[in-house]
């Protein structure tokens, strides 16, 4: 079953890559504390770990760096980065910051007073510890098919409209700092919110004076599912839906290193003057001056860039293809994954990859670990591990117990999803033989990216 679209560039540089022996990798994983955010970037073959700041930039973004403007204050790169945000995006007003998560806390320090509740389609781990290191309550008001590895629905991000008004009911509109609408919802399995939802949102927002904003960190996948799926969008351009998507709100926080195809960098980007304000004030305490918010003059030039290029429809058009191939692949061979295959990543069902295990045996985590002992293939744990303890200590057990192989964009071909499948593919036949783990360090706050473990006995 090849991928129908070939990629839509040619290559120019190439990074070796080096594949290491099973007793190598076995070692690594063990003095990784059986953690794959705990490995040397050197021991995997193929890196499925993220696809933030993974991109491979263009010649035109590498060509744009070459003129960023290094200045403390007023530096021109800040001027282009900007006009790239009200072009594409049609908002007026941009705070950069270093990554996405700097806009998080900024966003959440402007909006949110202690007590308050900030509604979401599902959580994701920076955006939620922002919100509730700001003194906020989290809820989840995404649709029930959502939590349903299996169920099949064309936009399984959207927002539960009859969720968010009886929350709207109980707790008050004047107590409600926000709705944070994710596009696409990547602890869902990457999935992507409707046309029809976003304009739903907006209507109930109107009506209750609420705030709307948007994690926008992957909108052109976003973007790119509703040219697909959604009735009379086929002949519009994806660069044209982005703007129209974002023309229901007031304001987005972005983590470029998704769809900005950058390294590094992030931003806000909003309509009302005064939270741009307020912006302005606290970015210049925790990222820098307004005009480069932690990052250098280049990495404004290369955002600003790749911001547009994020939304061509051939690059998506790939780019999801090559996504969907890989799932593909391991459908058809009885792998269980996420349906629908979504924008950035295939996501491995583990409860049903590895019945045998309880959540509390850490069956994602397990199945990461030995997906890279076996093949050198490094992926990620989103699950109960990932979902962290609750107010009062007790862990969360979130319905999904996934492992997401993410695929970078423009890095790998699809002769690499080859190797994955396969590799996955005969993990799976031998799945019995993997066992559970527990924790032997567990930090305070996002664990998953530092936690150790160990297998049970
Ligand atoms: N929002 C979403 C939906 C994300 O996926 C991420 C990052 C962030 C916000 C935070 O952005 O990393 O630039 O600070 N996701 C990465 C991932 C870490 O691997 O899913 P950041």
């Amino acid at each position: 079953m090849p991928s129908n679209v070939a990629e839509p560039y040619r290559i120019k540089m190439v990074e070796p890559l080096v594949m290491h022996t099973r007793d190598e990798r076995q070692q690594a994983i063990e003095k990784a504390g059986h953690n794959t955010f705990l490995l040397k970037s050197k021991m995997c073959y193929i890196d499925l770990l993220t696809d933030s700041g993974t991109s491979a930039m263009s010649d035109r973004q590498w060509s744009a760096m070459m003129v960023g403007d290094e200045a403390y204050a007023g530096a021109v790169s800040f001027d282009r980065l900007e006009a790239a945000v009200q072009n594409s995006y049609g908002l007026p007003f941009v705070v950069p910051t270093h990554q996405g998560r700097g806009a998080e806390h900024l966003i959440s320090l402007i909006l949110i007073r202690p007590g308050m509740h900030v509604p979401g389609n599902m959580y994701f781990t920076t955006t939620r510890a922002h919100q509730e290191l700001a003194g906020g309550t989290f809820h989840d008001v995404i649709i029930d098919e959502a939590h349903d590895p299996s169920a099949q629905h064309p936009f399984k991000g959207n927002v539960d409209i009859d969720e968010f008004t009886a929350l709207i009911d109980e707790v008050g509109a004047e107590n409600i700092a926000y709705i944070n609408v994710a596009l696409t919802v990547n602890l869902a399995g990457g999935q992507p919110v409707s046309m029809a939802n976003i304009e739903a949102v907006r209507r109930v927002c109107d009506e209750h004076h609420i705030i709307m904003w948007s994690d926008a960190t992957r909108l052109a996948e976003n973007a790119w599912f509703i040219q697909q799926r959604e009735d009379g969008y086929r002949d519009t351009s994806c660069a044209d839906i982005v703007r129209e998507m974002l023309s229901h709100f007031d304001g987005l926080t972005m983590s470029g290193k998704k769809d900005c195809l950058v390294n590094i960098g992030g931003f806000l980007a909003m309509r009302d003057e005064s939270i741009f304000t307020k912006a302005r004030e606290l970015v210049v305490l925790y990222e820098g001056m307004p005009t480069y918010g932690g990052l250098a003059g280049r990495d404004l030039e290369a955002m600003a860039v790749g911001l547009v290029e994020a939304t061509d429809d051939a690059y998506l058009t790939h780019r999801i293809g090559q996504v969907t191939y890989l799932g593909e692949r391991l459908q058809e061979a009885g792998v269980p994954v996420v349906q629908p295959i979504g924008g950035h990543a295939v996501f491995l069902d583990a409860l049903r990859f590895l019945p045998h295990l309880s959540q509390d045996d850490l069956p994602a985590q397990s199945l990461a670990a030995e997906l890279f002992v076996a093949s050198g293939v490094r992926s990620m744990e989103r699950g109960i591990v990932s979902a962290g303890r609750d107010a009062e200590g007790n862990n969360r057990h979130p319905k999904l117990e996934l492992v997401r192989l993410t695929i970078p964009r423009r890095v790998y071909t699809d002769r690499h999803m080859d190797v994955v499948a396969d590799a996955v593919i005969d993990l799976h036949r031998n799945a019995e033989r993997i066992r559970g783990l527990e924790f032997v360090y567990e930090p305070p706050t996002l664990r998953f990216f530092s936690s150790r473990f160990q297998p049970k006995a």
